[in-house]
């Protein structure tokens, strides 16, 4: 595991494109797997900015993303579908066929996740995957649970993530209950892992899921046991843990 000490939140998305666009350069028709939530955000202005400095070209690069809350159309502005869209599809040259997101409007849980993991299987598996960290040590939307679950499947929020989330949402009542989500199973596959964490908030479970015990109570900490994992967070993440 290699762990990049970054500034501040700026520098850690700096850091992060940069992996992002080295990936990018030497594999230019890579799948990368991509997050959404507020850490990435600064992640995919860099990125959006080397496309339009024309240092990165994403004609060729496919993308599945982790997750998406279950019943909330593409157009309404909390859905991920509409989050890529706002801060990276919209704004490079990727092919909109090139890109994958859980169908949060299919009713059906069992075929959406069989839909979803086929996919990501045709596409040949993900070379690097982008991963934000919960504050209970969720990845994608695998809460804290009794076992890692293998593949893509249905989810009901904890009330700690509904908590986090319900700031982006009017009401708390308005913040979806469900959401799809890959498995662990599905983002160990990945070739490469990208963890990305920002903010004092999140020291202890940084800690916890990179040196604590490897624990399905502890999502994260799966990724110790990943042979390609490269972390890139700020020195305020980074608190808990020595240099
Ligand atoms: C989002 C996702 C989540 C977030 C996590 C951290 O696609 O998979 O696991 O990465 O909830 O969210 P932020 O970055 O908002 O702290």
């Amino acid at each position: 595991m290699k762990i990049y000490r970054a500034k501040d939140y700026e520098d850690m998305s700096r850091k992060a494109a940069n992996v992002i666009s080295a990936q990018i350069l030497m594999k230019p028709d890579c799948v990368l797997g991509l997050a959404t939530g507020s850490t990435p955000i600064g992640t995919y202005r860099q990125l959006r900015q080397r496309y339009e400095a024309g240092d990165l070209d994403f004609s060729s690069v496919k993308t599945a993303n982790l997750d998406e809350y279950k019943g909330l159309p593409g157009t309404n502005d909390q859905s991920y579908f509409y989050f890529m869209h706002h801060n990276l599809f919209d704004h490079v040259n990727i092919r909109p066929e090139h890109t994958n997101i859980p169908n949060g409007m299919e009713p059906d849980a069992e075929k959406e996740c069989a839909r979803y993991e086929a996919v990501i299987a045709d596409l040949g598996g993900v070379d690097l995957q982008l991963l934000g960290l919960g504050h209970n040590g969720h990845i994608g939307f695998n809460e804290p649970d009794a076992a890692f679950a293998r593949y893509t499947h249905c989810v009901d929020l904890t009330e700690s993530t509904i908590e986090a989330n319900k700031r982006f949402f009017a009401k708390a009542e308005d913040v979806p209950r469900q959401a799809y989500t890959m498995g662990i199973g599905t983002i160990m596959k990945a070739r490469k892992i990208l963890l990305i964490v920002s903010g004092a908030d999140k020291a202890q479970i940084l800690r916890d899921s990179l040196y604590g015990p490897v624990t399905p109570a502890v999502p994260a900490s799966v990724l110790q046991l990943h042979g390609d994992v490269t972390v890139v967070a700020d020195e305020a993440a980074l608190s808990l843990i020595p240099e």
